[in-house]
């Protein structure tokens, strides 16, 4: 199949979350499987385009946003071990700025920004003489590359047979904004703007809603929340629209690329380690502890359990509860805490008031660090991960292949990924809550300290963690199976 991506991260040129880890898994994946993949993204100035060697072309797009027409050049390159092709949009005036999105509240022209990106994919794809079977979007950034589909490109015989499928990672982030800014650039009149219609939503355009109503399928990131985002508030909203479409609507986990994350082969930890070296886990940690923590060696000695986080600081993470819960579990159990983290100021701010007080149990960074997110992932002995939702979550599937237990809440991704283990059994690989409350939290931390270097649990704890498989390649198969009933959506519909 040919697959044309459009999308706003792609780990490793640009990488804000999961989203970026979990299209580049993707893409690998079918690029391996012997489909052409062509991913479009904006070409952010924090993109080292030399060290990935992208090369600018003589190619020029020109992209129809209103009544006139806006540019931007193409760079060519390939995704990191892989032979996947991508084009990076330069155009100064959306891109060349700091970050990916903007501060906290986004760019305020973010839906400007991310419209020319869903555009420019078929732009692209003329220019490039690339047929795409499908057209993947990816959460609100790319979402109306569907009705541009629908509604404009299919009259071109290069997309005539095109289905579009759209993936949400995070039904949060909608792209709600102003019809009388929107509409005009996309070209859609006014006449198509009233309530009930895919265009209305409470006065506004939301970008996600339309992507939702106007593509052939839609997949969000793991089956729980998939049933979530349809029956709870978790929809934010959108459950009505997302009904609407009904079994057009599944759930495909995300998977993991383990030639990326694999404590045998992972090129940031001092100290390579396996199911069958389990002792290389222990002297990460130990290496960790003592040069990134500073701990001196009787400090070591006591070999207390280490919880570990590698987040955005968002309200999303369940940031809120770790700050209700954390001092006190240190201070009464003892145990040392190691969190790389970037977002919102509240939260940094709590935890450099506790690493300050508990100078020698808690660790924390700030900022965007992949190296140490490895070496954090390799060297803790659980993963806390107590998320007021997750629609999928890649960071336990990584903490799982590290042997690194998951302490979990319940809810999306992380409900289908992590199994209470059950000391009578010795099945399971991690520890789960439900109420989203500290009482919760703590109990759950305290259960699963209570095996802690108890053997023989600890060592079945870990063996299973890294015995599961959430290989990309299942969830890319799954796909390609989505994207077949796709275009048999689109047969249908000409025939
Ligand atoms: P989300 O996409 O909601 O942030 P995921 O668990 O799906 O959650 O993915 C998070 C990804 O981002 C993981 O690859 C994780 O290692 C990475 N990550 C999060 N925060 C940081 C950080 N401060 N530095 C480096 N990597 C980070
Ligand atoms: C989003 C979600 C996260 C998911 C990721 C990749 O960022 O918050 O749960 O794993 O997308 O799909």
């Amino acid at each position: 199949m040919n697959i044309l991506v459009g999308v706003a991260e792609l780990a490793p040129l640009a990488k804000v979350g999961g989203l970026a880890d979990a299209v580049a898994a993707l893409a690998r994946q079918w690029s391996t499987m012997g489909h052409r993949v062509l991913v479009v993204l904006p070409k952010y100035r924090a993109i080292d385009v030399g060290a990935h060697g992208f090369q600018p072309t003589d190619r020029v797009v020109e992209v129809p946003m209103g009544w006139w027409r806006e540019y931007a050049r193409l760079w060519m390159g390939t995704l990191p071990q892989s032979t996947v092709r991508v084009c990076l949009l330069e155009n100064a005036d959306y891109y060349e700025r700091e970050g990916i999105y903007g501060t906290a509240e986004g760019y305020a022209d973010n839906d400007r920004r991310f419209l020319f990106l869903s555009r420019a994919l078929f732009e692209v794809a003329s220019v490039l003489e690339f047929s795409p079977d499908i057209v993947h979007a990816h959460d609100y950034h790319t979402a109306l590359a569907m009705p541009l589909l629908k509604l404009f490109y299919r009259w071109q015989p290069r997309f005539y047979k095109t289905a579009g499928v759209l993936t949400i990672h995070n039904i949060a982030f909608q792209g709600v904004t102003e019809p009388a800014r929107l509409l005009p650039l996309l070209g859609i009149p006014w006449e198509e703007f009233y309530p009930g219609s895919p265009w209305e939503y409470f006065g506004a355009v939301n970008m996600l809603k339309v992507g939702i109503l106007y593509a052939d399928k839609i997949a969000t990131v793991s089956p729980t929340y998939a049933w979530e985002i349809r029956s709870t508030p978790l929809g934010e909203g959108l459950q009505g629209v997302l009904n609407v479409r009904g079994e057009d609507v599944v759930g495909i986990l995300n998977g993991v690329d383990y030639t990326e994350w694999d404590p045998a082969h992972d090129r940031y930890l001092p100290v390579p380690y396996s199911v069958q070296f389990l002792p290389g886990k222990q002297l990460n940690k130990r290496r960790l502890l003592s040069e990134w923590a500073g701990l001196s060696e009787p400090e070591l000695h006591r070999n207390a359990p280490l919880l570990g986080m590698v987040t955005r600081l968002t309200e999303q993470k369940g940031i809120d509860l770790v700050c209700h819960t954390l001092e006190r579990l240190v201070a009464e159990l003892g145990i040392c805490f190691a969190l790389l983290g970037s977002g919102a100021s509240r939260y940094e701010d709590f935890f450099r008031y506790l690493a300050s007080r508990y100078s020698r149990q808690v660790f924390v960074q700030f900022g965007y660090n992949e190296a140490l997110a490895h070496k954090i992932i390799a060297a803790a002995d659980y993963l806390l991960m107590p998320s007021r939702y997750e629609p999928c979550g890649l960071t336990q599937l990584y903490a799982l292949r590290y042997g690194t237990i998951p302490i979990v809440r319940a809810v999306g991704g992380l409900r289908d990924t992590v199994r209470q283990y059950d000391p009578m059994t010795g099945e399971g690989w991690g520890f789960l809550f439900e109420d989203y409350t500290p009482e919760a939290l703590r109990g759950a931390v305290e259960y699963a300290l209570s095996f802690y270097n108890v053997q023989p649990h600890w060592e079945q704890l870990r063996r299973n963690a890294m015995a599961c498989d959430f290989s990309a390649r299942r969830s890319a198969e799954q796909y390609l199976q989505l994207f077949e009933w796709a275009l048999e959506r689109v047969r249908a519909q000409r025939a």
